[in-house]
C-alpha cells in the first residue's frame, strides 16, 4: 500500500505517495471537465448498480447527469487523480445542498423514457431518504480496477470525513450491499459500524444482492477539559 500523506495546499488537495515511483494521487473537488471520466468510472466500478438499470449506455447517461451537477455550485463530488487520470470518485451529500434537478429528462436524452422510468424506479430501492441536519451521506465511492489496494478509497474517505466536519456534521452514513466484502472491509477499517439492515426481494433480482446495510460513523471532535481537544 502506498504511504498516505496529506498536503496542505491552497487547493485543498491531498495525496498518496510523493515520489515519481509512488505515482502520487491527488484528491480534489471534481470539476465540470471530469464528468465523462466520472461517468465511465462509476458505470464500470458500480456495474452491479448501473448496468441493470441504465443499460449499456450507463457511462454516457451518468456523464450527462453529473456534468449538470458539477456546473452547479456546492456539488458533492470529489475525485482522486493519478498522472492526470481520474482513478477514484466519491460523493458527499448534506441536507443543505439542493438535489439535482431534471435528472429524468437528462437520462431520457441518452437511454430513452421507458428505460429511464425503469431505472429511476429500480434505483429508488437503494435510496437513503431525507438527510438529517447533522448527517453527511457518502455515495458513489468507486476506484478504478487497476488502482485498487493502493489506499485511494481510504484517502477519498478521509477527505470526505474532513469535508463533513468542516460543514459541521456529527456523523457520516452510507449504504453497502451485503455481498460487497471489499467495501465492507474498508468501512469497518475506517470506523464505520452497522446501524440498519435492509432485505429485499426485488433488489435481489435487479442488483444480485440479498440486501444492504446502513453503516455509520460518529465524527464529532471530542473536547477534553485540559487540552481543548482529544
Ligand atoms: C471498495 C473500493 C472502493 C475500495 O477501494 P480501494 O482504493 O481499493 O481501497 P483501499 O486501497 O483504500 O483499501 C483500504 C482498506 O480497505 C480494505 N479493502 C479494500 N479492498 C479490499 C478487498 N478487495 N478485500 C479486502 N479488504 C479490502 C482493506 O482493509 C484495505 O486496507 P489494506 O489494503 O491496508 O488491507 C473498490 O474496491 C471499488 O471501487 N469497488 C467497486 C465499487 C464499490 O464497491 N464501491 C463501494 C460501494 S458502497
Amino acid at each position: 500500500m502506498l504511504l498516505v500523506t496529506e498536503l496542505s495546499s491552497e487547493h485543498n488537495a491531498s495525496s498518496v505517495g510523493g515520489s515519481a515511483e509512488r505515482r502520487p494521487v491527488v484528491i480534489r473537488h471534481a470539476e465540470p471537465d471530469d464528468a465523462p471520466a466520472l461517468g465511465a468510472l462509476l458505470a464500470s466500478a458500480l456495474w452491479a448498480k448501473y448496468r441493470p438499470t441504465l443499460g449499456r449506455r450507463a457511462a454516457d447517461a451518468l456523464a450527462l447527469v453529473i456534468a449538470d451537477d458539477l456546473s452547479a455550485s456546492g456539488h458533492g463530488y470529489w475525485v482522486a487523480a493519478q498522472d492526470g487520470r481520474v482513478v477514484g470518485a466519491a460523493h458527499l451529500a448534506v441536507a443543505e445542498d439542493a438535489p439535482p434537478h431534471g435528472v429524468a429528462r437528462r437520462l431520457a436524452n441518452v437511454i430513452g423514457w421507458p428505460r429511464t422510468l425503469w431505472a429511476l424506479g429500480a434505483l429508488s430501492i437503494l435510496a437513503h431518504g431525507p438527510l438529517a441536519d447533522d448527517e453527511a451521506y457518502v455515495g458513489e465511492l468507486a476506484v478504478a480496477a487497476d488502482a485498487r489496494r493502493q489506499g485511494v478509497a481510504a484517502l477519498l474517505m478521509a477527505r470526505l470525513d474532513r469535508a463533513a466536519r468542516e460543514r459541521g456534521k456529527s456523523h457520516m452514513t452510507l449504504w453497502v450491499t451485503d455481498d460487497n466484502a471489499p467495501a465492507r472491509a474498508l468501512y469497518a477499517q475506517l470506523g464505520f459500524s452497522d446501524r440498519l439492515a435492509r432485505h429485499w426481494r426485488v433488489g435481489r433480482l435487479v442488483f444480485g444482492s440479498a440486501g444492504a446495510t446502513l453503516m455509520e460513523k460518529q465524527i464529532t471532535v471530542a473536547v477534553s477539559p485540559e487540552s481543548g481537544t482529544t
